[in-house]
């Protein structure tokens, strides 16, 4: 398994699997409408490109033996509530695995990379957000150390669910 930054050619792999592991999380709980917008919105090779070309983000991505499993894009945004203590914070906007690599501990090491990449360009923490109706999410990022800090939306398609707000300091170097 190896972890690394995202290149601007892996756009399309990325949004080849970014598109794959949002639909297996969320179909069944999402209305299908809402999902496939959502998707249309969010993933193909323009979006990823686009995010690989922002300054504000970045992408890790974890490789098996050679197709991406998983990836977490970082975005150094505006927190979603003033409730979020960081002066320079930075945003887990996405963290998916493939579920092969689910309780194997991958997703624990990619939590640690995207936490030193953090620290090493300066951030004093993290936060995200999470549907309130994901519970092994929820439970994963306990265990990495991220504690609720508040609550905001989230749009999918024509429908807005609640989030919770988490956040996990970091050591200023
Ligand atoms: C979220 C994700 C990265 C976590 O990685 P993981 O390898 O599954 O996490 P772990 O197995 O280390 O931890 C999950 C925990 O949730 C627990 N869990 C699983 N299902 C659960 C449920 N329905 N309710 C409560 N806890 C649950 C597990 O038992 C485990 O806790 P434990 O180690 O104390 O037993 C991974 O599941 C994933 O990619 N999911 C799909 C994408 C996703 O939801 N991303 C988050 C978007 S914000």
């Amino acid at each position: 398994m190896v972890i690394r930054p995202a290149l601007p050619a892996d756009a399309p792999a990325l949004a080849a699997l970014g598109e794959r592991l949002w639909r297996e999380t969320y179909a069944g709980l999402i209305p299908a409408a809402n999902l496939e917008l959502h998707l249309a919105e969010t993933f193909g090779p323009a979006q990823q490109s686009a995010e690989l070309a922002d300054p504000a983000c970045r992408t890790l991505v974890l490789t098996g033996t050679s197709e991406p499993l998983g990836y977490a894009l970082l975005r150094a945004a505006r927190p979603a509530t003033p409730s979020v203590p960081f002066e320079r914070p930075l945003e887990v906007a996405r963290f998916y695995l493939d579920r092969r690599l689910h309780g194997t501990g991958a997703a624990l090491r990619l939590m640690e990379a995207v936490l030193a990449l953090a620290g090493s360009e300066g951030h004093d923490g993290v936060w995200l957000q999470v549907w309130e109706q994901n519970p092994r999410a929820r439970r994963f990022y306990a265990k990495a150390g991220f504690t609720e800090v508040g609550e905001a939306t989230f749009r999918v398609g024509e429908q807005v669910d609640r989030d919770r707000v988490l956040a996990r300091g970091l050591p200023i170097l």
